[in-house]
């Protein structure tokens, strides 16, 4: 049977694959439809070899699972399909995996890809992640994280696009584009899964789990964006978040859902929960037992219980009480159904994995390079003084730190199937690229932290390689190593931030500063006087304020995957210019925090007239800005100054809602070497009927510009650009635009701008 995307079938009303459902759901019984919700990883052996453990297997082959997550390799894809397909009705299962930035090739944190700014880039990360994926019989993949997050102590930032919606709108967009290819039903494509939804970025405190509690406007404006954006690329599914929003957990959140999601949005997909979320609403103490759990979710539109398995050991029951009717059990179980149809497994159950063997599509040479470019285009250069970076190939580099010399740090969190075998680690990078140039020196210098307990808790997830290892030497003895080599080189770069599950799920921080141990060593190394590069891996905004003093050169890599080697080495000798935008505000200090560019004006804005009586903090310098970071959202230096000439627009007055601005600046590189810019768009509407932010990004284009070139960048403005919601509940909602003047903001950065003032009737 023909097999469309949810949309491409609405639109065709395509009577064959209902016909084919309809058909199915009427020969299954309770009990088998119930099974199709039951979504579970079986763990251990089972995810990469074959033996299946007895009660998974007895549930496979009588109808009781429907979809798998975690499987690791095709061959216990196909063992586990093969169980399936000796259950009555034959219904294949639909294996699902966390490809969230890379399968086997991994490319660098989803934040350091949005930091790319450049949404072709992100699209061919997609594209290659699903074409590895599927070839080991993926068919759905847990991501984009699609969550907006402006609290950078929340360690799933890293998993984030950062604290923009239109940025994170257009990432959406694209990961959506690259996992689902055209065609879902092609071998080589996966379903995309939106999530967390939603405002799982907006925890209190930024502990991960938290309330969120947030003013329906801001929740329209800010933190569903992104998922309207996916939901409108086609995106096949969407995963429910862990966090209650206003008071109510998001897998009971019927209104958010049912009525905005579906009805709002035009979501026809599947939803899927958490890991076992259903059975969390008890511990959210809006359920009182499992079975309460599961009709609170499924009602609320929660279609697959994962892990859990509370739908599978409650809901007939309360079908058979009365307590939930069966057409709700189908209208989920046919959700189910038609995500399989969409992806080809009625027709061949294992045409993924068949194709997968025909081909070696997995960390390839050419998906090497690809990684490789993203480790320049992600990479923010934050400080060049003297233009210290690029280093020249000559003489004695000191390459310090931990992190330097490191495999298993270097995929960040959330690379579940990426080896640290794969890894390139910077030091060899550093050192084939220099290869008969310059001696690269090496020392560790210092522990990423000396606290064991705080090792501990870092390595927990590390079953076999270790990402925090603490030396059998003192401190002493590392920093005196590491001075020494130091004092034998031209330049120092030192390579230092968090180990892997510094961020990322549940990896929440109290500081966003640099360990301890590796700022005494940045200390004593600037004190050996030679220039000083300082290359930060990190999976969330720091405060490096700190590093900005002391260091020469900064250089935030984040965490850059399998090529980070290759790719650092083309940053620091200068193959490539890092051209990454910072896709999230670095804060001052962490007292700052929730802090973002895009912020309302205040009556008493800092500095002002009454210097005590201002929105600001008495312990922080008055030159930082005290309502925005110490590097701001959209900032980021080349090895190539870049000219902006005065933004253009094609008219200052423009009326209704169907006129457009166009809006034109020419950027040239000034420099000698190639580099790409991320020319940004900004709106701030200056008197509405309630206070808007200062400034709101509405538009990017980062063009590649090679010496002396200039380039002429159009934006598009409509009207709707400028509306905002006004909602009295999340869904009762109304956008308005407002008749006014606006500034039109043209620049490098949040911070860095030029502007034309229009009115728009
Ligand atoms: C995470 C999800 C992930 C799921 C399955 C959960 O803990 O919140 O993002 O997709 O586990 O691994």
């Amino acid at each position: 049977m023909p097999a469309l995307s949810p949309a491409a079938r609405d639109r065709l009303k395509m009577p064959k694959s209902i016909a084919f459902i309809d058909d199915l759901l009427s020969r299954m019984t309770l009990a088998e439809k119930i099974g199709q919700l039951n979504l579970v990883t079986p763990g251990g052996e089972t995810l990469t070899g074959t033996v299946v453990n007895t009660d998974v297997a007895d549930k496979i082959k009588t109808g009781r699972i429907g979809a798998i997550f975690g499987v690791k390799s095709a061959e216990a894809v196909r063992v586990f399909q093969d169980l399936a397909a000796q259950s009555r009705l034959k219904i294949p299962l639909m294996f699902a995996e966390d490809v969230i930035h890379g399968q086997k090739t991994i490319f660098p944190l989803p934040l350091a890809l949005a930091a790319s700014w450049d949404m072709k880039l992100v699209e061919e990360t997609a594209r290659i992640a699903a074409v590895e994926a599927s070839s080991i019989g993926i068919d759905q993949v847990y991501a984009p994280m699609v969550d907006v997050c402006r609290e950078p102590r929340w360690g799933r930032i890293a998993e984030s696009p950062g604290e923009d919606p239109v940025l994170a709108s257009r990432y959406a967009e694209a990961m959506v584009r690259g996992f689902q290819g055209s065609d879902l039903s092609a071998p080589t494509s996966v379903m995309a899964c939106l999530k967390h939804y939603v405002g799982y970025g907006g925890a209190v405190g930024g502990r991960d789990y938290d309330a969120v509690d947030m003013s329906p406007a801001t929740l329209h404006d800010i933190y569903l964006p992104p998922f309207a954006a996916g939901v409108k690329a086609g995106a096949g599914s969407v995963m429910a978040a862990f966090n209650t929003l206003n008071g109510t957990p998001m897998h009971a959140n019927a209104t958010l859902i049912q009525r905005v999601l579906r009805q709002g949005l035009g979501f026809r997909g599947l939803v899927v929960a958490d890991y076992t979320g259903v059975q969390e609403l008890i511990a959210h103490a809006v359920a009182g037992d499992k079975a309460e759990a599961a009709r609170l979710a499924l009602k609320a539109g929660v279609d697959c219980d994962m892990v859990a398995e509370a739908y599978l050991d409650t809901l007939g029951a309360s079908v058979a009480a009365g307590l939930i009717d069966e057409a709700e059990i189908d209208a989920a179980c046919r959700r189910v159904l038609e995500a399989k149809a969409d992806l080809g497994l009625f027709d061949d159950p294992y045409h993924r994995i068949t194709w997968g063997r025909a081909t070696q599509s997995v960390l390839t040479e050419a998906n090497r390079a690809v990684a490789r470019q993203a480790v320049a285009a992600a990479s923010v250069l934050l400080k060049n003084e003297h233009d210290l970076l690029p280093l020249g190939k000559k003489g004695r580099i000191a390459l310090i730190g931990a992190l330097a010399d490191d495999r298993v740090n270097m995929n960040g969190t959330w690379a579940v199937s990426g080896s640290p075998s794969t890894v390139v680690p910077i030091l060899e990078g550093l050192r084939e690229a220099a290869a008969g140039a310059a001696e690269i020196l090496h020392a560790k210098g210092a522990n990423i932290v000396d606290d064991r307990v705080l090792a501990a808790r870092l390595n927990v997830h590390d079953w076999k390689d270790l990402s925090v290892v603490i030396d059998d030497r003192t401190a002493e003895e590392m920093l005196a190593e590491a001075v020494d080599l130091a004092g034998q080189s031209d330049v120092v770069v030192a390579v230092v931030g968090e180990a892997r599950e510094y961020s990322g799920e549940s990896s929440s921080r109290i500081d966003l500063l640099i360990p301890e141990p590796q700022k005494k060593l940045i200390r004593a190394l600037k004190a050996v006087g030679k220039p000083l590069v300082v290359v930060v891996m990190t999976g969330r905004p720091l405060a490096l304020t700190e590093e900005a003093e002391l260091a020469d050169a900064l250089l935030v890599a984040w965490f850059g995957g399998t090529e980070i080697g290759h790719g650092l080495a083309d940053v620091l000798f200068g193959a490539q210019s890092p051209t990454g935008r910072l896709p999230a505000t670095f804060p001052y200090a962490v007292g700052q925090v929730p802090v973002t560019y895009a912020h309302l004006p205040t009556g008493r804005p800092f500095p002002g007239r009454f210097q005590k009586f201002t929105s600001g903090y008495v312990d922080m310098p008055d030159e930082v800005p005290h309502n925005d970071g110490l590097f701001p959202f959209g900032f980021g230096l080349t090895y190539a100054p870049v000219a902006y000439g005065p933004p253009r627009v094609d008219k200052v007055a423009l009326a209704g809602d169907d006129d457009r601005l166009t809006v034109s600046v020419s950027v040239t590189n000034m420099g000698k070497r190639p580099t790409a810019e991320v020319v940004q768009l900004y709106v701030h509407d200056l008197k509405a009927s309630v206070s808007r932010p200062v400034k709101q990004l509405k538009g990017f284009s980062k063009v590649a510009l090679e010496p002396g070139e200039s380039a002429e960048v159009s934006f598009t403005l409509l009207a709707g650009d400028l509306a905002f919601s006004v909602a009295t509940s999340v869904d009762d909602l109304t956008r308005i635009r407002e008749a006014g003047d606006y500034d039109i903001h043209v620049g490098r950065s949040s911070r860095d701008t030029q502007h034309v003032r229009i009115s728009w009737n």
